[in-house]
């Protein structure tokens, strides 16, 4: 008999952090521990960490201050870092909040039942900062805990490619990718679990080049064999770089229909001088070439990116080239920052950009990529497309889901039907969402007669999960 015990994590950052902390949970429940959503009397608090911009950073050493009250009204409670920020500072978190018990990287949280043993026997003080992901998949196999209709399934880790700006190279270590036969086990048994979707990640996943049996398989072959699998239904990726968009990548948009039109492509600059100092090992013109292939392969994908302003010797000339690049592209969504300076990377100690500069023209550039996310969400009105309904929504029989361009859509009326993959007919357009009504079976064939709104409709069922 175990006791059970309370245990809390904190995700901060990237969707590979929120898979991570999904697989802390499994190596912990063997132990007893059951996930809930605060700190507050909690025998674990582990904040999975994010170290890309400052800001998460800090972020980081404000919430200790939080959980240190809490541990304070319950002296067992067990206070540990995980993630990048772990990985980066080390020991360093325990010298600057002493109260925190156990330091860890990402490439060590198979080890957590063990580092749990050692910290209530030591008192704390324990740091572990492998750096092997192998060993880390290879404990982690028989621990994968249901995700949902709409899971994450890490295939690639780590980064070789040394953009200036970027720590993950440090944080996450060498690139590695895990065999397609431990990556097709997994998927099978999300899938077993309800899984309609399957987002594989990697911090560059189209570099993935996997064992299989003696060969390399590709990022196409993943997908090419996931899709495969009875009962998975839409398949994606992220997060790309362009230098590995490869030809059978490119092809299979095109040629299979679980991979989702849309693409995270991110291309941080328009400005060839800027893309050189950032290291990205391509020009604008490269990048635009291989969106052009994609529209080619599969013309209704849509794109998203990722864009930092600010970059040390980034003049005006060289902004207004990402404009032009934004313009080029037309992008369905997209995030930007600004620069940030990171200990330890190339740019960090360059001549920085003034803070209204950089102010000044991540305005600009968000007001742009505001006003095609609102035109690309508009151009949806009148279609009828596939939504996943994963969520509830926050009015009472509201229910959320993603289309496959990775809007976020919400139906009314809709309470039976969370965790379907439904037609759906979009019907308004807002910045950051649609809505839609659900149509009927009979619709959907034709039939004269039977109403969109109609409460009464009958919904194909995908998959019982
Ligand atoms: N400053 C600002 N943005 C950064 N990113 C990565 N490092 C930095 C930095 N030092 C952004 C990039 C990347 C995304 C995940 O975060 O745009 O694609
Ligand atoms: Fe960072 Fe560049 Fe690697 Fe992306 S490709 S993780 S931005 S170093």
């Amino acid at each position: 008999y175990i006791m059970t015990k309370k245990l809390y994590i904190k995700t901060y950052g990237c969707q590979m952090n929120v898979y991570d902390s999904r697989r802390m949970e499994g190596v912990l429940a063997p132990l007893g521990y059951r996930a809930q959503d605060s700190a507050e009397g909690a025998d674990l608090v582990i904040l999975n960490t994010c170290h890309i911009r400052e800001k998460a950073e800090e972020k980081v050493y404000s919430d200790l201050g939080r959980v240190r009250q809490e541990k304070e009204k319950k002296s067992s409670m067990l206070i540990a870092v995980g993630g990048c920020v772990g990985q980066a500072e080390g020991e360093e978190i325990i010298r600057r909040a002493p109260f925190v018990d156990m330091v860890f990287g990402p490439q060590s949280y198979h080890q957590l039942p063990e580092m749990v043993t050692r910290a209530i026997r030591d008192n704390g003080g324990v740091v572990e900062l492998d750096f092997a992901p192998e060993r880390k998949f290879d404990a982690l196999a028989e621990s994968a805990l249901p995700q949902g209709v709409s899971a994450f399934l890490s295939v690639q880790e780590g980064c070789d490619k040394f953009c200036s700006f970027c720590v993950v190279p440090y944080t996450r270590g060498a690139e590695y990718s895990r065999p397609l036969a431990a990556i097709e086990q997994e998927a099978r048994r999300l899938v077993d679990q309800g899984a309609l979707e399957i987002t594989l990640l990697g911090q560059n996943v189209n570099a993935y080049h996997g064992d299989n049996g003696g060969s390399t398989a590709s990022l196409a072959d993943v997908i090419a064999r996931l899709a495969a699998i009875h009962g998975l239904e839409r398949i994606r990726y992220t997060t790309s770089h362009p230098r590995d968009m490869s030809d059978d990548l490119i092809a299979i948009h095109g040629t299979e229909p679980k991979l989702m039109p849309f693409l995270h492509l991110p291309v941080q600059s328009g400005s060839d001088a800027i893309l050189k100092k950032m290291n990205r090992k391509h020009t604008a013109e490269f990048y635009l070439d291989i969106i052009a292939r994609l529209r080619a392969s599969r013309p209704d994908i849509a794109f998203s990116s990722d864009f930092i302003v600010g970059f040390p010797g980034e003049t005006e000339k060289d902004f207004e080239d990402t404009l032009t690049l934004v313009e080029q592209v037309k992008y369905a969504q997209a995030y930007s920052f600004k620069y940030s300076p990171r200990p330890g990377t190339p740019a960090a100690g360059d001549e920085q950009i003034a803070e209204d500069v950089k102010d000044g023209r991540l305005q600009r550039l968000q007001a742009l990529l505001r006003m095609q996310q609102t035109a690309f969400n508009e151009s949806s009105v009148g279609k009828t497309m596939q939504a996943l309904l994963d969520r509830d929504g926050k009015l009472e029989g509201q229910l959320l889901g993603k289309s496959p361009y990775m809007q976020s859509v919400h139906v009314r009326d809709a309470e039976n039907l969370r965790g379907q993959l439904v037609d759906v007919a979009v019907t308004g357009a807002y910045l950051n969402s649609l809505a839609a009504v659900i149509l009927s079976e009979g619709r959907k064939a034709g039939v004269e007669g039977s109403c969109a709104a109609d409460k009464n409709f009958s919904v194909r069922r995908v998959h019982s999960g």
